[in-house]
């Protein structure tokens, strides 16, 4: 950790009284990691979007139930980039609770996320969990980072989790630099998680007002398509079944009643390095 979290120059670098999108999230998640501002933020984004809470739940419990489907299939080193708040399940909670050695390096770019890692490095001591402060978007600076090298041992199968986080870069090409590179790192029977809204089930009406609203800077994800991410999974094994909308991937009770896609828009998926 650099300097501890909280301080930078001197300065605190959190200002409770901005709603803060990690916070938010938390909150949509049930967690307790925020405040009034951001409580104020959620609801008011929930009132204009109901499914955002329930977006925000489905997505956490695909990051569950595919950390869990990769922790019973043997997998033992998990990295967990765009980690966001501790919140209930953690991938090293998932993990170790099926595989107690099993290591976990968090990656994320946020200092709110920093202040609360103390909260994700507390694993069994049977395995190891470690945290690094860097941005996605460099990925040899993450590959390279020693507490990383210290944590994880690049010659064994590795989970790359891509949850939630690719849709806030918003340049398709850099994407695609960042999977390849990342991926390129692993051994073989290393695996990718990922998760990234989409608009692709939604109507052409709500496809205009979105892009309307994403060139206004309106909001901060990139929604992208099937197809698109098709194109960053060169050389990957699709696990079944694919790439669907997350509550579709791998349901826990396939008989229970899901929300439908059309509302969530975020699609999920499970690929394997031969
Ligand atoms: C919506 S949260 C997802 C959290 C968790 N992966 C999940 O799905 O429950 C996105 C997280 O990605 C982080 N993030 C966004 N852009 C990032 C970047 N360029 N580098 C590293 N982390 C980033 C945010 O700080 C936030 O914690």
């Amino acid at each position: 950790m650099d300097n501890g979290g909280v301080a930078n120059g001197g300065q605190l670098r959190i200002d409770t009284t901005v709603p803060h999108p990690a916070r938010r999230y938390s909150y949509w998640l049930g967690g307790k990691d925020h405040f009034a501002a951001d409580r104020e933020s959620g609801d008011a984004i929930a009132a204009a979007f109901p499914a955002v809470v329930e977006l925000a739940r489905a997505n956490r419990a695909f990051l569950r139930r595919a950390a869990r489907y990769l922790a019973e299939s043997g997998v033992r080193q998990f990295l967990d980039i765009g980690t966001g708040l501790p919140a209930p399940d953690n991938t090293h909670e998932v993990a170790q609770r099926i595989a107690p050695e099993s290591r976990v390096v968090y990656v994320d770019n946020d200092p709110i996320v920093l202040v609360h890692a103390q909260a994700l490095l507390v694993g069994d001591s049977r395995g190891r969990t470690a945290y690094l402060e860097a941005d996605v978007r460099d990925p040899d600076a993450i590959l390279a980072h020693p507490d990383l090298l210290a944590t994880l041992d690049l010659d064994r199968p590795v989970a790359l989790l891509l949850v939630a986080i690719l849709h806030f870069v918003h340049d398709d090409d850099q994407v695609a630099d960042v999977v390849s590179r990342l991926v390129g790192a692993l051994p073989s029977g290393s695996h990718l998680v990922l998760s990234h809204g989409t608009m692709d089930f939604s109507t052409p009406e709500g496809v205009a007002a979105y892009e309307k609203m994403f060139a206004a800077g309106g909001t901060d994800v990139r929604a992208r398509s099937k197809a698109t991410l098709q194109r960053y999974l060169t050389g990957l094994e699709l696990i079944e079944p694919g790439i669907v909308p997350v509550t579709e991937w791998r349901p826990d009770n396939p008989a229970d009643p899901r929300p439908v896609s059309p509302d969530l828009g975020i699609y999920g998926l499970v690929a394997r390095k031969p």
